[in-house]
C-alpha cells in the first residue's frame, strides 16, 4: 500500500469517526489541508498528525471558529495538484501554500472544491481532477 493510499485511509476512517471535515491537496511536495469540527477534534487530529514522522516543517496557517463547513460533505477529500487544473482557476496560477495568506489558502481550496466538483469539467476531461473520496 502506497503511502498516500495510507494516509487516505487513516484521514477518511479517523476523520469520520471525529466529525471532522476537509481537503488536503498535494503539490510541489507539499501538503495543504483545512480541518473543520469541533475544537478538541481538530486539535486531537492535529497533534497526531504533527507526530507523524512520514512529515515535517508542519505550518499551523490558522485556527478560528466558523459558523458553517465550507467542506462539510468531505470527511477528506485528497487532492494531487495538476496544472490542467491550476489553468482553469482564476485567482492562482502555482501552488505555494506557504506563501499564501489563510483566506488565500481557504480561497484556493474553495475554488479547487467547485472544479472538482464540476460534473462538466469531469465528464470531459477525467484526467483533470485527481481526487480520491
Ligand atoms: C499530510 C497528512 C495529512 C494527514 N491528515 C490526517 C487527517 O486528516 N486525519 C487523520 O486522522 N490522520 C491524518 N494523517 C495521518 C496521521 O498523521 C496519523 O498517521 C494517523 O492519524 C494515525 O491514525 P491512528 O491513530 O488511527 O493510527 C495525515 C498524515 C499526513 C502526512
Amino acid at each position: 500500500m502506497s503511502e498516500f493510499t495510507r494516509i487516505r485511509r487513516e484521514s477518511q476512517s479517523n476523520n469520520k469517526r471525529d466529525g471532522l471535515t476537509g481537503i488536503l491537496v498535494f503539490g510541489e511536495g507539499e501538503f495543504m489541508q483545512i480541518l473543520e469540527g469541533t475544537r478538541n477534534a481538530i486539535s486531537s487530529a492535529f497533534s497526531r498528525i504533527s507526530s507523524d514522522p512520514m512529515h515535517s516543517n508542519i505550518m499551523l496557517i490558522h485556527f478560528s471558529e466558523c459558523s458553517e463547513r465550507l467542506f462539510g460533505d468531505w470527511a477528506m477529500r485528497h487532492l494531487t495538484i495538476r496544472t490542467e487544473v491550476l489553468e482553469q482557476m482564476t485567482n492562482f496560477q502555482e501552488f505555494e501554500p506557504r506563501c499564501w495568506s489563510s483566506q488565500e489558502c481557504i480561497a484556493f481550496g474553495i475554488e479547487y472544491k467547485a472544479i472538482a466538483t464540476s460534473s462538466v469539467l469531469q465528464a470531459s476531461k477525467p484526467s483533470l481532477v485527481s481526487a480520491v473520496e
